[in-house]
């Protein structure tokens, strides 16, 4: 149950209404939140609080799960990076390990075990597991894809494989997945559904069959739709936002809007996550910020280090003053593991930890938004 905050909402509030504007320039102070001298001595005690504990510490009392997607790989090998992911998240998200190019990378053969290492890790460790994710039209098995550009997986078979897929994955997971992302991405950057295999060989219905079939498959998983460049008000969060109405309106499972929150310094920032968040949740929906990073064009400077900060501020303001925005995902948290460099070359920097587990300034943001909010 999340906590309601008052006097810290205030300040909290305040810190959301003197961010960067949508260009990144400091936006001129809107005096509707009334100064809360109180705030000012409470935030140079909370920042001492804050100095001395780990983010999962200081998200305990705010009722909102803060994750990270995990690595594997430096999960199993980097004794720093495992302690980080214990220590500093109450979530964690398989970065790779539940797609189905990694589950079943042969037909009819699953492979659960890494995922399986993640639900054991996050058991042991008193962490929530997101589940990421059930459909998507990247890291599809080869098996699959190619089945469907050669003609041999035509659209009934391929209905049938998806269904099954759902059942395999999100059954063999029933009861230890608290959100799944049971659809990503599938309206495009043009504000229409996403031309791909699924839509081309299934038509628009098979969003609400996903949401049917998780359902069944573990009926107490918070089922998310989830997509990137929906964290503000624009057309694209705006065909969400009529999608989502229509699944409600033919009583499809939905429980969630998620909004992965990949954003880059040189982009600016939509300053209106709250407006966007509160309107899902007018429709009777929870909301999460799922895949949080700031990238930025290197090298790392002051200035894009600061605009960084107030990047993850903006969005996690925006979850803390919200009603029923349950959990803040950073996609990664230290520059030594990112997808960023690899996907945007000369841009990086992205995460709230150095390559070396450094503090930057999107850490202390975050802490201290963390603690005056708790
Ligand atoms: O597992 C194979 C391995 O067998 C092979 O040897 C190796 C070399 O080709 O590739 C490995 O697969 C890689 C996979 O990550 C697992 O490490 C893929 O090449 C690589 O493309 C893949 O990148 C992931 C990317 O999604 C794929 O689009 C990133 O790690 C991951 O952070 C990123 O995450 C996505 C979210 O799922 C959805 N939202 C956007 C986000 C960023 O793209």
């Amino acid at each position: 149950m999340k906590v309601t905050r008052v006097v810290a909402g205030a300040a909290v509030a305040a810190a959301v209404l003197v961010s960067l504007n949508a260009t990144g320039a400091p936006a001129a102070p809107v005096a509707s939140v009334p100064a809360v001298p109180g705030a000012i001595l409470q935030e140079s005690a909370t920042q001492v609080a804050a100095d001395s504990k780990t983010l999962r510490e200081l998200a305990k009392r705010t009722g909102m799960k803060i994750g990270t997607a995990v690595d594997m790989s430096a999960l199993a090998n980097d004794a720093t990076y495992n302690d980080k992911v214990a220590t500093e998240f109450n979530s964690v998200t398989a970065e790779n390990v539940m797609k189905w190019s990694e589950i079943e990378p042969t037909r009819g053969v699953l492979n659960f075990a890494p995922a399986d290492q993640l639900v054991a890790y996050a058991k042991a460790n008193g962490q929530s597991v997101r589940g990421h994710t059930l459909l998507w039209h990247n890291q599809l098995p080869t098996w699959l894809t190619d089945g469907v550009a050669s003609g041999d997986i035509d659209a009934t078979e391929l209905r049938q494989i998806l269904k099954q897929h759902v059942f395999d994955v999100a059954g063999h997971f029933r009861g230890k997945i608290y959100q799944w992302d049971v659809v990503n991405e599938v309206i495009d950057d043009n504000a229409q559904l996403r031309d791909t295999i699924w839509l081309q060989k299934l038509g628009p219905g098979y969003i609400a069959d996903m949401f049917r079939w998780a359902h069944q498959a573990d009926p107490k998983a918070k089922l998310y739709i989830n997509d990137y460049n929906v964290e503000g008000l624009n057309a694209k969060a705006d065909a969400y936002y009529a999608l989502v109405q229509q699944l409600k309106a033919d009583r499809v499972p939905i429980h969630g809007f998620g909004m992965q929150g990949h954003l880059g310094v040189q982009f600016g920032f939509d300053g209106r996550a709250l407006q966007n968040v509160q309107r899902f949740e007018a429709l009777g929906l929870e909301t999460s910020f799922t895949e949080v990073d700031v990238r930025m064009v290197m090298p790392p400077d002051n200035p894009k280090l600061q605009a960084q900060a107030n990047g993850y501020g903006i969005l996690l303001r925006a979850c803390l003053l919200a009603k029923r925005c349950t959990s803040f995902t950073v996609w990664g948290f230290t520059d030594k593991y990112s997808w960023v460099p690899g996907v945007f070359t000369g841009q990086g920097a992205a995460n709230l930890l150095d390559e070396n587990y450094g503090q930057k300034p999107a850490y202390q943001t975050v802490s201290q938004t963390l603690a005056l909010a708790g």
